[in-house]
């Protein structure tokens, strides 16, 4: 059965829930390792062996949702909440573009201070300054006219994570959110015409095979451009600071079932993966992943946007990541690109 299993995810890319969660409870370190070479032959037949580089800029802290995972959330008293000026963003940007960076993610917690007259600004410059440069945003939940304008001023993805296909799961996890409103969001900017990125975390408390498959199976239909899965790690400071948290294993058997299931995909392998395991980036790269995203974020304010604890690259300076990167990557057998990286069906990127 798992021979059967394993070739119709390679050959079809297809799998159904109940085959999935067959699979996952039948898989031995032998037929895992099969699922990492598929997931990594299947990247190279849309992206060969490049791995693209985006510069990461964490300009808020500033978080008025309040999910339980997340060390941000408004009720954590203990975060030292800071903003970067629109003057700081463009500093970051300008740092990455020196260091051959043309891809950059601006991300923040839901911070309504930052207006969409304000993101529009700082849009504006970066475009008018690095016209070769993607811009991709990961600033939560908006309304339809605000993704509108932001399109409109020159913002190419947005980035919103799923979170969890499971509605029960998704609203123990989210006070005060609604998982249509989210699901809507995310056909929302897709309508738009953005390069969307949706995902998951693994290792939630009381997420079963049967949710991972749902996850799986919403991002197969959504078929999202971009697709970021990672480990849940508790964060002491939160209500699921008992909790036990994702493991690196798990999550690289969901990278490459994501690879397989959605082929086209462009997959970061998180940082979320490299604080668990000092070598989890790499593993990702093996497992199907092909985007890194170095921290561009200004060393002062690194430690204080802390999603979880312990996360790396916190004390480096810009030009550090992307050495260490650049050697991750090549030590991997991978390529580093630096272009502005668009999923492989943009064919003329606006
Ligand atoms: N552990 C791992 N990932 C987390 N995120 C938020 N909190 C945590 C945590 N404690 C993820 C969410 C969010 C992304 C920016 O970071 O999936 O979408
Ligand atoms: Fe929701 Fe930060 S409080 S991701």
């Amino acid at each position: 059965m798992m021979e059967v299993l394993l070739n119709k995810l390679y050959e079809q890319n297809e799998l159904t829930q109940e085959d999935i969660v067959y699979f996952l409870e039948h898989l031995t370190p032998e037929y895992q390792k099969r699922l990492f070479d598929l997931a990594v032959e299947t990247r190279k037949k849309f992206y060969n062996k490049s791995v693209f580089m985006r510069g990461l800029i964490e300009f808020s802290n500033y978080c008025k949702q309040d999910c339980l995972y997340c060390g941000l959330r408004r009720s954590n008293p203990h975060v030292e909440r800071y903003r970067l000026s629109e003057s700081d963003i463009l500093d970051c940007a300008e740092e990455g573009y020196n260091l051959g960076y043309r891809s950059f993610v601006l991300q923040s917690g839901e911070d309504f201070r930052f207006t969409e007259e304000l993101m529009i600004s700082i849009v504006t410059s970066i475009k008018s300054r690095f016209p070769d440069a993607a811009i991709t945003l990961s600033i939560g939940e908006r309304s339809e006219a605000f993704y509108r304008a932001l399109y409109d001023a020159g913002t190419d993805r947005y980035l919103l994570r799923h979170e969890t296909a499971s509605r029960s799961l998704y609203e123990s996890l989210h006070p005060g959110m609604s998982f249509d409103h989210r699901i809507s969001c995310l056909h929302v900017l897709k309508d738009i015409g953005y390069q969307v990125g949706a995902g998951f975390m693994v290792g939630l408390p009381g997420q079963t095979h049967n949710h991972l498959a749902e996850d799986l199976l919403f991002l197969k239909e959504l078929h999202p451009e971009m697709i970021g899965i990672g480990p849940f790690i508790p964060h002491s400071e939160t209500p699921l600071k008992e909790a036990v948290g994702g493991t690196v294993q798990d999550t690289l058997v969901m990278i490459a079932m994501a690879r397989l299931l959605v082929p086209d995909a462009l997959m970061p392998a998180t940082t979320a993966m490299g604080t668990l395991d000092p070598t989890g980036r790499e593993k990702a790269l093996r497992a199907g992943a092909n985007v890194v995203m170095p921290n561009l974020s200004p060393p002062k304010v690194r430690e204080k946007y802390a999603l979880y604890e312990n996360k790396i690259c916190t004390g480096d300076e810009a030009s550090h990541c992307r050495t260490c990167l650049e050697m991750r990557i090549i030590a991997s057998g991978y390529e580093i690109e630096l272009s502005r990286g668009d999923h492989c069906r943009v064919i003329s990127p606006k």
